[in-house]
């Protein structure tokens, strides 16, 4: 076992502060990600929170601030929700090879997992405290601290009240049968199911009803989309679309990358998730660039809010052969062919299709 009770295997993308993921070979390995193995982004060092002086604090555009103990979140409706917490930089590796993108993690596929998480609903607390009717999105703030522009500060973001006040988003105190991990946030922090990684608040401290979105720099510079033909000197920070609902996405976890495989029939296996809880309805995989397709089998599941696993079969010729995914949501949505589409100077949201190189070669006689 590494540091913060984390497995030897994962692939490690920074020591300080911690950030890393599972390998592709245990990626899938269970429906519920071990938490052991569960994907690890952090911006600045775990804090150390005081489990009995804990207070979290609501206010802002509210008529009652509340001032909770984590005894008092007990007393609220405790609820169990599966979610798969994906960050928006996964898959960011593929992004970096088609043009650099300096100062950002260079995650494989790694940066995704899935977790039963329980705690109270954020909907219960903010009928509680009754938002005004200026209240138009509400704010997290943790206590780790991070330094921005030579600024230090704490991490925080926001999601619109909209979105807040669905029965799934929690302030989760549990991981998978356990209490909520240091590393992962505890003793508390917010789920954001469907959403990109980093509204999912941890060592949540503080909520904030506000008429504008967080002004922390989480939310207001960094995670958000920008037009390829933008660069860091150039930009207008503010012109960015705010990162929030996941698009559909989806992941081939073996074989993995520069495999060799015997020519014939090969098991292709993998996950898939579409944002907002969108089901996934369709996976297909090619061995030929896109010249034909095979449509992959789901595993059967009722989990609205986390990963899809599916397998396909491909009958590989020998030579050098890429394996490439995608997958269509229940909206008809799909992913784009190629990197280029969807390349941008921070390296958020690539969800193009999922390309994975392997060599195929009859055995030696
Ligand atoms: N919350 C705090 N306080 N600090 C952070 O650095 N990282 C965010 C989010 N919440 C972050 C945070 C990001 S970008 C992601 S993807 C998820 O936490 C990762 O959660 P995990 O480490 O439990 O996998």
């Amino acid at each position: 076992m590494q540091r913060h009770g984390k497995h030897d295997a994962l692939l490690v993308r920074s020591e300080h502060p911690f950030n890393a993921g599972p390998p592709a070979d245990r990626l899938r390995a269970r429906f519920l990600t071990p938490t052991e193995l569960f994907f690890v982004r952090n911006h600045g060092e775990a804090p150390e929170v005081d489990r009995g002086a804990f207070r979290l604090r609501l206010g802002g555009e509210v008529e009652q601030p509340l001032e909770l103990s984590l005894a008092d979140l007990g007393a609220f409706p405790r609820r169990t929700i599966v979610a798969t917490l994906q960050c928006a930089g996964n898959r960011r590796q593929e992004l970096v090879r088609h043009r650099p993108i300096p100062h950002e993690l260079p995650w494989g596929i790694e940066a995704i997992s899935t977790a039963a998480w329980a705690g109270v609903s954020l909907a219960d607390l903010l009928a509680a405290a009754r938002p005004t009717p200026a209240a138009r999105h509400v704010a997290f703030t943790g206590l780790d601290e991070t330094e921005r522009r030579g600024e230090r500060f704490r991490y925080g973001g926001s999601i619109p009240l909209e979105r807040a006040l669905a029965p799934e988003v929690l302030l989760a105190t549990e991981m998978s049968g356990m209490p909520l991990p240091a590393i992962h946030g505890g003793p508390l922090r917010v789920l954001v199911p469907g959403w990109i990684g980093a509204r999912s608040v941890k060592w949540l401290a503080e909520i904030e009803l506000r008429a504008t979105p967080s002004d922390n720099y989480f939310q207001r510079v960094a995670y958000r989309l920008f037009p390829a033909s933008a660069g860091p000197e150039t930009v207008d920070w503010e012109s960015g679309a705010m990162l929030g609902e996941l698009p559909v996405v989806s992941l081939i976890t073996a074989p993995e990358e520069d495999a060799r495989l015997a020519p014939g029939p090969t098991r292709i296996e993998g996950v898939a998730l579409s944002g907002g809880g969108r089901e996934i309805v369709r996976v297909e995989v090619t061995g030929d660039g896109g010249a034909s397709w095979a449509t992959a089998a789901l595993e059967p599941s009722s989990e609205r809010w986390a990963w899809r696993f599916w397998r396909a079969e491909l009958d590989l010729a020998p030579g050098e052969r890429e394996l490439a995914v995608r997958a269509w949501d229940a909206a008809a949505q799909t992913q784009p062919a190629t990197i280029a589409e969807v390349w941008n100077f921070k390296g958020y949201a690539n969800n193009a299709w999922h390309r994975v190189r392997v060599r195929v070669e009859a055995p030696p006689r």
